[in-house]
């Protein structure tokens, strides 16, 4: 079925804030991690039924180093410190695909920065 797109300005943030100071971003804005380790993003996503799917994050990394960031779904990590390396500049965005297997109806979905510096900038997770 056809992608949903799930705001990380709409989502619950921990240690990160809404910023809208580069372009290309979708919604209103985009997540600006704090440059903790720990930090994170979680959404709230609905599934219709249990299964497999293809979880798509959009971030921007205007540095020279990865941000690699642990995925969640409903409180277990899914995959481990995906690399979310630099893209051109921070208004460049790139995207990263894993997939995941979620619960019929709602699931918690957190994205959680490994290091000290913090997670990529995140505009949005599709599923
Ligand atoms: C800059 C940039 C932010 C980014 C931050 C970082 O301050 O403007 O959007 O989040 O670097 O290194 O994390
Ligand atoms: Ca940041």
């Amino acid at each position: 079925s056809a992608a949903t797109d799930y705001q990380a300005e709409d989502a619950l943030i921990s240690q990160g804030a809404v910023a809208t100071n580069h372009t290309g971003y979708s919604g209103s804005g985009f997540v600006d991690y704090t440059n903790v380790k720990g930090s994170y993003v979680e959404f709230t996503a609905d599934a219709a039924a249990a299964g497999p799917a293809s979880l798509t994050l959009r971030y921007a990394n205007g540095t020279s180093t990865d941000r690699p960031m642990d995925l969640s779904v409903n409180g277990t990590v899914v995959a481990s410190a995906v690399s979310f390396p630099a893209t051109a500049d921070w208004n460049t965005w790139a995207s990263r695909t894993v997939n995941v297997t979620l619960k019929a109806g709602s699931n918690k979905i957190r994205a959680t920065a490994t290091t000290a510096a913090g997670g990529p900038n995140l505009d949005r997770v599709s599923l």
